[in-house]
This record gives C-alpha cells, structure tokens and sequence, in this order.
C-alpha cells in the first residue's frame, strides 16, 4: 500500500489573507522570542485582529525542541482551548507544535504514546486545525508527519523521532512574506536542508513517483533560485520559489523519505549542535557519493543520471556513471555560489573540539547514528566502520572511494 500525504497548501504572496477562510476563532501561536522581536509574529496577529481573531502567544519555543518545552505548551492550549493552533517558524516550532497538538487533541496520551500504529491519531483536528506557518524555506516540516524532540538521557541530549500521518497539519500557508529577511547563512543553510530532502529522497528505497516529481521540481527550483535568494533576500520572486521549492522537498521527504544523510546530520548535530541544514547539507555529498560507489547502487545510479538529464546538466545520450557523477560536482558548485562549506571540520571552528576530541567522539557518532531511524531507507547501508569513515571524509572534505 502506498500513500501520499499533505497538508492543504496555500501559497504565494498574500497567502496569509487565507486566515479569512478558516474557521474558529480562538488562536494558539505557537513561535519564538526571536519572531516576536523581528516583528514576524505581528504581521500575523495584525492579520488576526483584521478577521477579529482572538489570540495567545506562545513563544517559549527553543532550537532543538526539549521534552520540556512540548509539555509547557500543552498546558498552556489546555488551558486556552483554541479551535486553531498557528505554528510560526521554522523546524523547531513546527515540531513543537505537532506534538502539543496531538497532546492537545488526546489529552490523555504522553509524548512516547505517539507512533506510526495508533489509529486513533487519524482522527487529529477534532478540537483544533493546526495551521503551519514556515519563516525559513528548508525544513519542510510544516508538510511532514514527523516531529524531532530532544530528552536528556545518559548525559547527552538525544533526538527522537515522534511520528504519525495524523500530525500532518491541516493547513500550510507559505508566504514569501516570511523568509524574505533571513540572513544570507541561514538562507544557505536551509536551502542545502532542502536539496538534502530533495537529493535523499529520491534514492530512499521508498521512493515513488509522486515523492520523486515533487523531489524533480524542487531541485530544479533550488539550483535556480538559491543563489539569487543568497545574493539578494529582497528578490521577491527567488524567496517565493524558494519557499514553494522547500514545501514541495518536504512533501518529497514526507513521503518517500531521507536516509543517511539525515541520519549522519542529526548525529552531529546533537554532539556539536551545527545547525541541521548545515549538519546535513555537508554530508549530502560524501553520503551520494558513498551510495553512488555501492556494488548494489545500479537503480540510484540510473535514478541520479535521469536527474542529471531531466534537468539538462548532461546530454541525454551520456553514459549513466557519468551523469549520476555529475550530480556531485553540481552540488559543489551550488555550495560555491553560497558560500557554503562542504567540510564538516568548518562548523567546528572557533568552538573548542579539535581533530582528536573529534575522533574520541567516533564511538558516540556511532551510536548516535544506530539511534536514528532514518538510517533504515537507505539503498546503500554502511558498516560501522563505513559510517565513521565516512565521518572522517567528511570531516577532511575527502571525496568518498568505497
Ligand atoms: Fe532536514
């Protein structure tokens, strides 16, 4: 059986003007500190008050969403009882938001009572819509049905994946008018996020051809767009299709998958706290390359080519080894035009872990990559001495040969 999942999807400038449609008038705003300052959660709530919305401001959300945060703000919607709950950001609020509103709906249930085999979870929306509301265009998760919540365990803050198809919100409003003032690093590092989403998801051993025309589009849309977008926030037309571009990989991602690109990002991320486009932007290519150098790679390999030729990088007569390749170096060039680093020892700098704390820490990468499910989808899957080389190449910037 296969599926295809999506929230409704409002897109284009004005997008917000869609709040007039939707019923109920009770809103929980799900955001943080940072959007309230840059003047992000006003725009929205001046929209609100126009259609004569009530509102309550929830804005305690932090990256790397905690356990903590997630049970404070299920309190506080118990409390107010909306009949919307509005998640405005980026990654961490959209998590935060899935679960209070699950948590919301079934007040009875716990975080860990939330997985893929519950039935009653298909019947989220009862007592509120959740109306995502992305700021930045790379997550994609205002489409997606998993949620990403830290808990402090054996010393370290590790990641769990919450997941369900009933999280997926009922509405995603992706207005240009949000990510227009990111700055130029944070615009790179969620747009390689969403190449990432793009690129994985088409060779994930779920892939199909719904997730893969969304993939197609998307990468064609961030190989044209990012670089402008980089260079000039204020093209309105770049930060729209950028926005549409990081919504369509996350219906890509959402419903074929990443793999091991996502699983090594994440690890890193949670040792050295990187941010997540970057974590698994730079590991993108040492993982296509590690997937493309397999004895078992033939479908990927003809999937990547197809790539490469769909979107006129090479010649369609080009033998299939050569064009999947291509994919590599055109990777490398969009990080050049952005600015973005393709080695992980980069992200390291000025903080205090050097090359030896680094590979002291191999054996905690490790583990935390056999933590991460998204390791399961992948058409090539590594040892555990694979998974730390490819650490090590990455680390260094060395092109992957095994
Ligand atoms: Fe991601």
């Amino acid at each position: 059986m296969w599926f295809f999942f999506s929230p409704n999807i409002i897109h284009g400038p004005d997008a917000l003007d869609f709040f007039e449609n939707i019923s109920g008038e009770k809103c929980f705003i799900i955001t943080d500190k940072n959007l309230v300052k840059l003047g992000y959660v006003k725009i929205l709530t001046d929209k609100l008050d126009s259609l004569g919305k009530k509102y309550v401001i929830f804005d305690d959300v932090l990256p790397d969403p905690r356990e903590e945060g997630v049970t404070k703000a299920r309190e506080e919607c118990l409390k107010f009882e909306p009949e919307i709950i509005i998640a405005l950001g980026g990654g961490s609020v959209m998590d935060t938001a899935k679960t209070t509103w699950a948590l919301y709906e079934f007040p009875e249930l716990t975080l860990d009572d939330i997985h893929a085999f519950r039935s009653d979870l298909y019947e989220m929306g009862k007592r509120a819509k959740l109306v995502a509301i992305p700021t930045t265009s790379g997550t994609g998760a205002e489409t997606t049905y998993v949620t990403v919540i830290s808990r402090y365990e054996q010393e370290i803050w590790k990641k769990f994946l919450y997941l369900h198809r009933g999280l997926i919100p009922t509405f995603a409003i992706i207005d240009p008018i949000f990510p227009q003032g990111m700055p130029p690093r944070l615009t790179a590092d969620t747009g390689f996020d969403a190449l990432a989403h793009s690129i994985e998801g088409l060779g994930t051993l779920w892939r199909n051809e719904w997730s893969n025309a969304l993939a197609l589009k998307a990468i064609e849309l961030i190989f044209k767009y990012l670089p402008i977008a980089y260079k000039d926030g204020q093209n309105k037309e770049a930060r729209d299709q950028m926005h549409q571009a990081a919504t369509m990989a996350g219906l890509a991602f959402g419903n074929g998958n990443v793999h091991i690109g996502h699983t090594l990002g994440h690890s890193w991320g949670a040792l050295y706290h990187t941010p997540h486009g970057r974590s698994v932007g730079i590991v993108l290519k040492y993982v296509t390359q590690f997937i493309l150098n397999g004895p078992e790679s033939g479908d990927v390999i003809k999937i990547y080519a197809k790539l490469a030729k769909q979107l006129g990088w090479v010649d369609w007569n080009e033998n299939d080894n050569a064009a999947a390749k291509k994919v590599i170096e055109k990777i490398e060039e969009l990080a050049k035009q952005v600015d973005f680093t393709l080695n992980l020892k980069d992200t390291l700098k000025g903080t205090s872990i050097t090359k030896e704390i680094f590979e002291k820490d191999l054996d905690t990468l490790l583990d935390l990559c056999y933590q991460d499910a998204s390791s399961v989808l992948t058409p090539r899957g590594p040892s555990p001495d694979e998974f730390k080389k490819i650490f090590l190449y990455a680390y260094e910037g060395r092109d992957i040969d095994f």
